[in-house]
């Protein structure tokens, strides 16, 4: 059973529950329930693949509104896809086969469902569901992340047994789920009173005028953080290295090359952040040695001697005052979990977002991240292959629980 706290953001709201040709598109019947009982106007758009799997009819008494499938109906002429689309609060998209988010992050408009979303300018949310398989194909996951730039939201599907016999992420997340997805959104400025500092991208260490060592951080996991919080009401300062990604220029930046630059930004105004995120991709190594003038090639090897960074993190986590939350970041390759542990007891944190890098499209530069969310409590969330920006929400979230539990 749904618990439903206020009565008043969906009443009257014009929903198109979009259904495709997914095993799952029956618990799209418990959707129209669930919004019904809230007060929401429900109209069904079916894909023809759709009906194969629950009839029109099923959805036409449970919505109490005529299903549209047939984009070239004369009957319907009077509600052209446009109009729909133009009527629309919120069109959700539940289940979405990998099928129909291909088509749709392509451009493609070749049935009603597919013309309403492309002609509308109201919030969309898509319900992935398939095989574990289908979803973490690299394909498939360019086609939501291309979508979630553009500003469409998803609900991930759920880990478990799938009626394909896999096991793995890609059951449609619950109703219910979907639900408060759908109305937590609405009320969605949680963190307006935090004021969070966040260092992303890559260090660089200079060895002479022309070169150095660095790492391929892109600064995609920063810009990510950084919308979803402020979306969220939250305030923050972006301390970041070299980016691939660029922010747009009404974000609070600062912008530094070496650890040593990054290690001084970060302290300056230290006290007036409630919440620290370290994700930049920080240098352990310098060169000993920075030499004015270009190296010269020569004719045997060449040596250079180099020495250890500071540890900001390390730092971060001795200088903290208690109702600062510090987050930090690791990559790795192998025993992430354990070294996870271990940082997070010797460095003082709140919570460590671990990846493991070794995850094929997951990591630096990349969209996604293959992670473990492991916290203070050595309590271990496995979320698997994520998207920058639904990792993102999930830290936010975090923030927002451990406030509660701090105050
Ligand atoms: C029994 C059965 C179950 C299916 N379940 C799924 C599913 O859960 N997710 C998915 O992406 N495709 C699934 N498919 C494949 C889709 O039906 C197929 O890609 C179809 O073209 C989707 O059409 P639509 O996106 O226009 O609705 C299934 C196919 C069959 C035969």
């Amino acid at each position: 059973m749904v618990k439903i706290k206020s009565k008043d953001s969906l009443i009257n709201k014009n929903i198109i529950l979009g259904v495709t040709g997914g095993i799952s598109a029956y618990k799209a019947c418990e959707m129209v329930r669930l919004l019904i009982k809230e007060g929401a106007k429900v109209t069904v758009a079916m894909t023809k693949n759709a009906e194969k799997f629950v009839s029109k009819m099923t959805f036409q008494y449970l919505s109490g509104n005529k299903v549209l499938s047939n984009m070239y109906d004369e009957n319907e002429s009077e509600i052209s896809h446009i109009n729909i689309a133009d009527s629309a609060d919120l069109i959700l998209i539940c289940p979405a086969t990998a099928n129909f988010i291909s088509k749709y992050s392509n451009g493609i408009a070749d049935n009603l469902l597919l013309n309403i979303l492309l002609a509308t300018k109201s919030r969309v949310i898509i319900c992935p569901a398939m095989n574990v398989n289908m979803y973490e194909n690299p394909v498939i996951q360019k086609n939501i992340n291309k979508l979630q730039e553009y500003g469409v939201e998803f609900v991930e599907p759920d880990s478990g047994e799938l009626a394909c016999g896999w096991e793995g992420k890609g059951r449609l997340a619950e109703p219910e789920k979907i639900f408060n997805f759908i109305k937590k959104k609405d009320q969605n400025k949680d963190l307006t009173e935090e004021n969070i500092l966040i260092t992303c991208g890559a260090t660089r260490e200079y060895l002479d005028p022309i070169r150095f060592i660095s790492n391929p951080s892109s600064g995609k996991m920063g810009l990510a953080l950084a919308k979803v919080l402020e979306a969220r009401g939250a305030k923050t300062k972006i301390i970041c290295g070299h980016m691939e990604e660029k922010f747009a220029s009404n974000f609070n930046t600062v912008k530094c090359e070496s650890v040593e630059d990054m290690e001084r930004e970060v302290f300056k105004d230290l006290n007036k952040f409630t919440v620290i995120i370290k994700a930049a991709a920080v240098g352990d190594y310098k060169f000993k040695k920075f030499k004015k003038n270009k190296v010269k090639k020569n004719d045997s090897g060449i040596n250079f001697e180099m020495e250890k960074t500071n540890d900001i993190l390390a730092r971060l986590g001795q200088e903290k005052k208690p109702n600062q939350i510090l987050i930090g970041f690791s990559a790795e390759t192998e025993n992430t979990i354990n070294n996870a542990m271990k940082k997070i007891k010797n460095k003082n944190l709140d919570l460590i977002v671990a990846n493991d890098i070794s995850f094929p499209d997951s990591g630096f530069g990349k969209n996604n991240n293959f992670t473990y969310m492991v916290s203070k409590n050595k309590s271990v969330e496995d979320l698997g292959l994520i998207s920058k920006p639904n990792l993102s929400i999930k830290i936010g979230d975090y923030i927002k629980r451990i406030r509660m539990e701090l105050s």
